[in-house]
């Protein structure tokens, strides 16, 4: 195993820089605010009555995460999609719907499929890319493109995906301006920095401390509301960045399911790590079923493990969370000497897919 206290071994095995990225997502979360700011948008858009986005994988989280934020302020309801073909209540209610198209690569099948559906149902349409086919078509079509530049996989480039959709709505007025929070979010990540970041040694590190717990256990991630999204990023990135099985929960749902099946089988249930992402601002209810669960699960004989987010508003604390467990996945795969950048199985069923064109 490698010791996450050996900095340059970190740094050896971390091909990609993805430590320098995760790094980064202070300062993406104020550039991609700047950068969606500069785009046209039709006042038609602010009309719209629902909003759909489009994506997959790391294009796909920022459209879970921001629904998760503005579930309780957005008058319209947001919905992600992430497959081929569009729900048929699109067709019928086209010219009162916002789609969305994100895709970092710009080249990604579903997503394309789905926009271009979008197009001939007559949807209002934005696109959110670096550039690839997305962009080109844009163009063609003379939709509002939101182009940003950023050398990372998309999974890296969350500051942007989110950032991004969170301005659009904002500027098309459909919540209030949420700088302020955004740049909470991003201060609170500053200084969390120097605390996760690889210099730090492992007893003074909370992400390496976490992950190296987390050598050989399968995490499920639990989480409520607003935190069930970031359990689904954190899922995420244990997946494609530590290359380990994950799973992800939401509370309440699964107290009336998965609380039970913890019997069988008994190897694959003394393996899972359950982690709960808690809200300090979270109600009495959600705070009582959130320590209920682990208990049971602790009888169960399930490891578990509780982290709180940290910040004021909304924001903040999920972002809090996500930088954490961002960190965490990348020390997962330091630790069992893999580097963190590279997702053979995703190139090759890409690869795969357009070879069967
Ligand atoms: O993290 C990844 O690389 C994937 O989950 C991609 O985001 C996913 O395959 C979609 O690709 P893109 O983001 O380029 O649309």
């Amino acid at each position: 195993m490698v010791d996450l206290n050996d900095v340059r071994a970190l740094r050896a095995l971390d091909g990609g820089h993805m430590l320098r990225l995760i790094g980064e997502l202070p300062d993406q979360l104020r550039a991609g605010w700047r950068n969606a700011a500069a785009v046209n948008l039709p006042a038609a858009y602010g009309r719209a009555r629902r909003i759909l986005i489009l994506g997959m994988g790391g294009s796909a989280i920022g459209g879970d995460l921001l629904r998760g934020l503005v579930a309780a302020r957005c008058p319209v309801p947001i919905m992600v999609h992430r497959d081929y073909s569009l729900p048929a209540w699109v067709a019928d209610s086209a010219s009162e719907t916002l789609v969305i198209a994100s895709s970092h690569s710009g080249n990604t099948e579903e997503t394309l499929t789905a926009c271009h559906e979008a197009r001939e149902k007559g949807a209002h349409l934005i696109a959110l890319t670096t550039g690839g086919e997305l962009a080109a078509r844009a163009r063609a079509w003379g939709i509002p493109l939101v182009l940003y530049r950023y050398a990372s996989p998309p999974r890296a480039a969350l500051g942007y995906s989110f950032v991004s959709l969170l301005a659009l709505l904002v500027r098309l007025g459909f919540l209030p301006d949420l700088q302020p929070e955004l740049e909470e979010a991003a201060s609170l990540l500053e200084a969390m920095r120097p605390t996760l970041a690889e210099e730090r040694p492992l007893s003074e590190n909370p992400a390496k401390e976490l992950a190296l717990s987390l050598v050989g256990r399968v995490p499920v991630i639990f989480g409520a509301g607003a935190l069930a999204t970031v359990a689904r990023r954190w899922k995420c990135q244990f997946n494609e960045n530590s290359k380990t099985w994950a799973m992800w929960e939401e509370l309440p749902e699964a107290d009336h399911n998965t609380v039970v099946g913890t019997n069988f089988p008994a190897e694959g249930i003394g393996r899972l790590t359950a982690l709960f992402l808690a809200d300090p601002q979270e109600d009495a209810r959600t705070a009582l079923r959130r320590r209920a669960t682990a208990d049971l699960l602790s009888e169960a004989g399930i490891a578990c493990r509780t982290l709180t987010a940290r910040g004021e508003g909304l924001l903040a604390r999920m972002f809090s969370l996500i930088f954490l467990g961002d960190y965490v996945s990348c020390y997962l795969a330091l630790a069992q000497g893999a580097d963190p950048t590279p997702i053979p199985p995703i190139d090759r069923l890409k690869a795969l897919l357009a070879a069967a064109r």
